[in-house]
């Protein structure tokens, strides 16, 4: 049976076990503060467990177990998401994973979820022999055209907890009319932010950086970007914009562009919603994104999930 670990050694063994493979640049002792302070967050408290199948004191399988609550063409659903799954070496090749994942997908079904989501870094193959399907996902590369012009006159400043209430009601304006769309509240944004945030502080320095802005309009954040640079270059977490067209969302980035100009890279990779289009920025590539976003259905609910708006703050 599905068991929640909050043990603190079982916990410790999990992360001993995991930290070679999911390390992110951090010491081991980073990694487990790491791991610590996002469970203490006020999102993860409802809504993230670590979980496994336990024989006596060892772990033989450990994954992480999200609840979203989401929505589909506008009827709410109940999204079991399932993280990190990890066998130790030494027990591999025995089904236990798929055991684990069949035990969470009996235990979500009878807490009322709808759909099982995972981000497969094995490839799909692996899952869709356990009745897992990949949903496509586009990866852009946009590009903040030079403005010889110079900044446009636009007011940035940082992000502070007291504007998360209004980015969160932005940010809900992209699941109207979505096939399939996660619910989110200000602390699953927060928690999002943080996990970035954490990660660029207690890693090395200089190798990953978190902005997360708005642009204000009588004294109210109208606009917002979650921008993080890293191994993995530069990308727009997520962005909102009470302007449909997303032209505020396309100024903050061209002001930002304008802080260096003499940089010669001004691309930045981003998922965004079909209709977001801000005119200022171009789109140089589309391609598959890297991660594969995986679904099997729990309860039967089938969400048109080609029509899916989810931002690259909530991959997990
Ligand atoms: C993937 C993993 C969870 C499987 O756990 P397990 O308890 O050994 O489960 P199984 O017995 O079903 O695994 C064996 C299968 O995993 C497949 N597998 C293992 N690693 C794989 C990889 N990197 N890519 C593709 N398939 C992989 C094996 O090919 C084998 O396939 P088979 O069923 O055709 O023989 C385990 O190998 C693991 O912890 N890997 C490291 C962490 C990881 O990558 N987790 C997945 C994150 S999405």
């Amino acid at each position: 049976m599905v068991k929640d670990i909050s043990d603190p050694s079982l916990l410790d063994q999990i992360l001993d076990a995991t930290y070679p493979a999911w390390r992110e640049g951090l010491s081991r002792q980073s990694y487990g503060s790491w791991n610590r302070a996002l469970g203490m967050t006020a999102w993860a408290r409802e809504h993230l467990a670590r979980v496994g199948l336990v024989e006596g004191d060892e772990v033989l399988v450990s994954a992480r177990r999200y609840f979203f609550d989401a929505q589909a063409d506008g009827r709410p659903i109940k999204v079991l998401g399932i993280g990190a799954v990890f066998t130790p070496e030494h027990r591999r090749g025995q089904r236990l994973a798929p055991r684990l994942i069949e035990a969470m997908i009996d235990d979500g079904r009878a807490r009322g979820c709808d759909v099982a989501l995972l981000f497969s870094e094995i490839g799909a193959d692996y899952y869709a022999r356990l009745g897992f399907s990949s949903v496509e996902r586009r990866r852009l590369t946009i590009e903040v055209p030079r403005n010889r012009r110079g900044a446009p006159a636009v007011l940035v400043r940082a992000a502070e907890s007291s504007d998360l209430p209004l980015l969160s009601e932005i940010s809900m304006l992209y699941s109207s009319g979505a096939g399939f769309a996660i619910d989110r509240p200000t602390s699953l944004i927060e928690f999002g932010v943080l996990r970035r945030r954490l990660l660029a502080g207690l890693g090395p320095s200089g190798l990953r950086s978190l902005e997360f802005l708005v642009a204000e309009e009588g004294y109210r954040a109208v606009a917002y970007v979650v921008v993080s640079r890293g191994p993995g270059g530069v990308v727009l977490e997520e962005c909102g914009d009470r302007d449909p067209t997303g032209a505020r969302v396309g100024a903050m980035l061209e002001s930002l562009a304008e802080r260096d100009p003499s940089q010669p890279d001004r691309t930045m990779h981003t998922v965004w919603p079909e209709t977001f289009r801000p005119p200022q920025l171009q789109v140089i590539k589309i391609e598959p994104s890297p991660e594969v976003m995986m679904v099997r259905s729990i309860s039967g609910v089938a969400p048109d999930f080609s029509r899916s708006v989810y931002w690259q703050t909530d991959v997990f």
